[in-house]
């Protein structure tokens, strides 16, 4: 049976800092952002937008009717979940009005979850041939103002449908996958911001890749020239060109070239969105699908890294018209509707919080294009409203 996406979309908020701008606010050489980290922009989240609004925006563009009745299980990879006991795709599945029989649980390992989500969804559509599962990914990366890792910030999410004959991409069964117990990015449950080991996370997560890829290579005999394109978590899209380059020592110059060309598609959209942690790689994934015209049978790779560590590497077959399944005008206007954020504003933007005292707030979302938004905070409930 054929298994993969079925629908895929994003959702960003409304605001971004430039990263010329941060740079020269933080007194770095602006080409050390835009070419030695890879990043033009970072999407910054309003008060009005948290993992659970990011989410349920980015599956209200890709549902209809007929999905919203036959999911019956929804999983929501986070690692900026709002709450240690309740999982944030239940407000979601409220949020949506999907039928009430569904499974609904909050998937936890770093920038893996998303991807853990999408095979244990495999799983379930296999058992379950005729049900749809809602795979949720969606982070706001915090590492903090003036930190090293700023400028590797971001917020969104992605929405995906997996079901039996996906109109996008199947996900084939040959994957190969790893665990190490490494302290290289974690966020311990009294903290807001990550901690992170920099140079130590770059060098684990191209080991990874190395690890990964070879015992994908041993297990299955396809070498690079078997692949489309490959596309990679991408906590900065400079990630991306270092992981793709550790593989680059074998393939043949055609290969090589087809390649880097179709990562340079892959990054277009991390470009302005910057790290969206579970979300990433399939941020990446879209920007592919959406920037070029791939052809029906043409085999992806794809990474997935989550710190501390788990990586995998699967891949995904292309399928027949899947370009008529895309939101790409939706998502273009996600982009050209942002508003440029001043260093101060996106401070002041980045500092607010929620009481936790258990006192009442409502915010206002006047403001905030998105059409669900959390709306305030009462006796340390949110409060969320879908505007759609
Ligand atoms: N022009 C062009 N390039 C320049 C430059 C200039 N003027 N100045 C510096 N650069 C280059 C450097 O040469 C360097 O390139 P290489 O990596 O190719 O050597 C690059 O810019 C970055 O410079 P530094 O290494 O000096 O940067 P830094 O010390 O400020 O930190 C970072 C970079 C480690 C990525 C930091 O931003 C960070 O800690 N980010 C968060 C952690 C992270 O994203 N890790 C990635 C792997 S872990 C993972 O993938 C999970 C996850 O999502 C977090």
């Amino acid at each position: 049976m054929k298994i993969g996406i079925d629908k895929i979309g994003f959702h960003i908020p409304d605001y971004y800092v430039d990263m010329n701008d941060l740079a020269v606010a933080r007194d770095v050489e602006p080409a050390k952002f835009t070419i030695g980290i890879g990043q033009d922009a970072m999407a910054v989240a309003p008060i009005s937008q948290d993992p659970v609004t990011l989410a349920a925006n980015a599956a209200l563009n890709i549902l209809d009717e007929a999905d919203r009745e036959a999911i019956d299980f929804v999983m929501f990879g986070t690692e900026t979940g709002i709450d240690h006991s309740k999982s944030a795709g239940v407000y979601v599945h409220r949020l949506l009005d999907l039928q009430p029989n569904a499974r609904t649980i909050e998937m936890k390992q770093a920038c893996y979850g998303g991807t853990a989500a999408l095979q244990l969804a495999k799983g379930h559509i296999a058992l379950n041939p005729e049900s749809k599962v809602l795979v949720l990914a969606s982070d706001i990366a915090r590492y903090g103002l003036n930190t090293a890792g700023e400028v590797t910030q971001g917020a969104g999410a992605v929405a995906m449908v997996i079901s039996a004959n996906p109109k996008i991409i199947t996900i084939e069964n040959d994957s190969t996958f790893l665990t190490s117990d490494i302290m290289d990015f974690w966020r311990p449950t009294y903290s807001d911001v990550a901690y992170v080991d920099g140079k130590y996370s770059n060098e684990q997560y191209l080991s990874f890749v190395s690890q990964v890829w070879n015992k994908y290579k041993e297990e299955t005999s396809l070498s690079l020239d078997d692949f489309e394109a490959i596309c990679f978590h991408l906590p900065y899209t400079k990630m991306g060109i270092k992981a793709l380059e550790t593989l680059l020592e074998e393939g043949n110059e055609e290969t090589k070239q087809r390649l880097q060309n179709n990562l340079e598609v892959s990054i277009q959209y991390s470009r302005e969105v910057g790290n969206i942690y579970t979300a990433s790689l399939y941020l990446g994934l879209i920007s592919l699908l959406e920037g070029k015209e791939l052809n029906a049978g043409e085999r992806l790779g794809l990474f997935s890294y989550g710190s501390g560590a788990v990586g995998e590497f699967f891949t995904g077959v292309v399928q027949e018209n899947y370009r008529d399944h895309l939101n790409v005008d939706h998502h273009k206007a996600l982009f050209a509707n942002r508003k440029k954020l001043s260093i101060e504003e996106y401070e002041e933007v980045f500092s607010a919080t929620l009481p936790t005292d258990g006192s009442t707030v409502t915010l206002d979302t006047t403001d905030d294009s998105s059409a669900i938004c959390l709306t305030g905070i009462t006796e340390h409930m949110r409060q969320y409203a879908n505007n759609n």
